[in-house]
């Protein structure tokens, strides 16, 4: 690197852009790739579990930041299954409200209220955040969205339903000050 030119980094620059205009398309794919490999056990897999919890927070009347954020709030499991929350939030952070991506990166801690006691854990570790601003909006995410959405008989819309609403958001300025609100804390559902 040391050695480039202005000019061979000018070049770079105008390669980066088609390349980042496929994002959307290569986080698409792991989706569908999450439909195909994915952790056993489970009686749905990762893929169905994002559409499950999209589909929830569209039924509930959420916005896009937050649809988004619930399809993608597992996208990290491949690659990151021990800090996968975190590995999603900095997949969406750049282009979405920085409330969703604060509950995304969290939200493995406010799950373990469901199940750390089996295993002997503080399921009320999230207790940590109490003060956070975005305490309320995780665990409320938790609740509904994510540990709800394991169900076999739910009927998700399919993967194509949300293909739009990704371009959209993958799309956007990234840290676009305007999308990203520090500080303003969201209502999840419709009033
Ligand atoms: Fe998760
Ligand atoms: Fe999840």
């Amino acid at each position: 690197m040391k050695d480039g030119t202005k000019e061979d980094y000018m070049l770079l620059r105008e390669l980066e852009k088609p390349y980042h205009a496929l994002t959307a398309d290569r986080i698409l794919d792991e989706l569908r790739r999450q439909g195909e490999a994915s952790l056993e056990g489970y009686p749905i897999t990762r893929l169905d579990h994002g559409l499950q919890a999209a589909t929830r927070a569209e039924r509930d009347g959420a916005d896009l930041d937050w649809i988004v954020g619930a399809l993608l709030h597992d996208i990290g499991d491949g690659l990151a299954p021990q800090n996968h929350d975190r590995f999603s939030a900095e997949v969406i952070r750049p282009f979405v409200r920085w409330d969703v991506a604060w509950v995304v990166e969290h939200h493995g801690i406010f799950q373990m209220l469901y199940y750390a006691h089996h295993y002997g854990w503080d399921e009320n570790a999230r207790e940590r955040f109490r003060d956070h601003p975005c305490f309320d909006s995780c665990a409320e995410f938790c609740e509904r969205w994510d540990q709800s959405s394991f169900d076999p008989d739910y009927d998700p819309k399919p993967l194509a339903h949300f293909e739009p609403m990704v371009r959209e958001v993958f799309a956007r300025k990234a840290y676009d000050p305007e999308v990203l609100r520090e500080g303003y804390v969201s209502r999840l559902t419709a009033a």
